[in-house]
């Protein structure tokens, strides 16, 4: 049995929106929904919704899967870096980032110090079927998406573990998870 998470009033969302004084970084695998909770959360405080991998297409002028295949992935880690170093430097906001991100040590880094780091959690039945969805994932087209999504999650779940604030999505809706993150803001800030 699930139990719903108590839902607060706009006038409590408000209060924490007021007290807020990073930019919110949603971190956690690919498949996860950081850029579909990212923007309901934005909405929900007021806040502008940023996704660093669509900063990093517009930057380049190229999608994620053509930066891997021209350039490979450290130049892809270089860019992305940049670019989460140029959103937090913006200040309060939501920011989604990719699921790699935050195992770049500076990335990480500053995350921590500059922002509310989020990890958003699923298992790997979730996220296997949420990114079965779309094509656009250069890393899982070496094999089989769920041998390498559960692969990565291991070897990634101690660094997102560095986050203050650890939320699991599971399967159910988004808004779920958002009313959790809204609670966890409420205790940390
Ligand atoms: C990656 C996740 C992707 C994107 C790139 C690499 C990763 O973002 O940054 O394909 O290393 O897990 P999403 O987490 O938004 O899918």
């Amino acid at each position: 049995m699930t139990i719903d998470a108590p839902t607060l009033s706009d006038a409590q969302i408000r209060q924490l929106a007021d007290r807020l004084d990073r930019p919110i970084v949603l971190v956690g695998m690919m498949g996860v929904g950081k850029s579909t909770v990212g923007r309901k959360l934005a909405a929900l405080l007021g806040l502008d919704f940023r996704d660093a991998d669509e900063e990093i297409e517009a930057a380049a002028q190229m999608s994620v899967s053509e930066i891997f295949e021209r350039f490979g992935e450290d130049y892809f880690r270089d860019g992305e870096r940049r670019v989460i170093a140029r959103l937090i430097e913006g200040g309060r906001a939501v920011i989604a980032t990719g699921g790699g991100a935050f195992m770049q040590d500076e990335t990480r880094k500053l995350i921590l110090e500059r922002g509310i780091a989020v990890w958003l959690d699923s298992d790997v039945d979730t996220l296997v079927q949420r990114v079965g969805r779309k094509d656009t994932r250069p890393l899982l087209r070496g094999g089989d998406p769920r041998e390498i999504i559960a692969r990565l999650k291991a070897e990634r779940e101690p660094f997102y573990a560095e986050a203050p604030i650890h939320v699991s999505s599971g399967n159910g809706p988004h808004g779920e998870a958002v009313t959790r993150i809204l609670q966890e803001l409420g205790r940390c800030l």
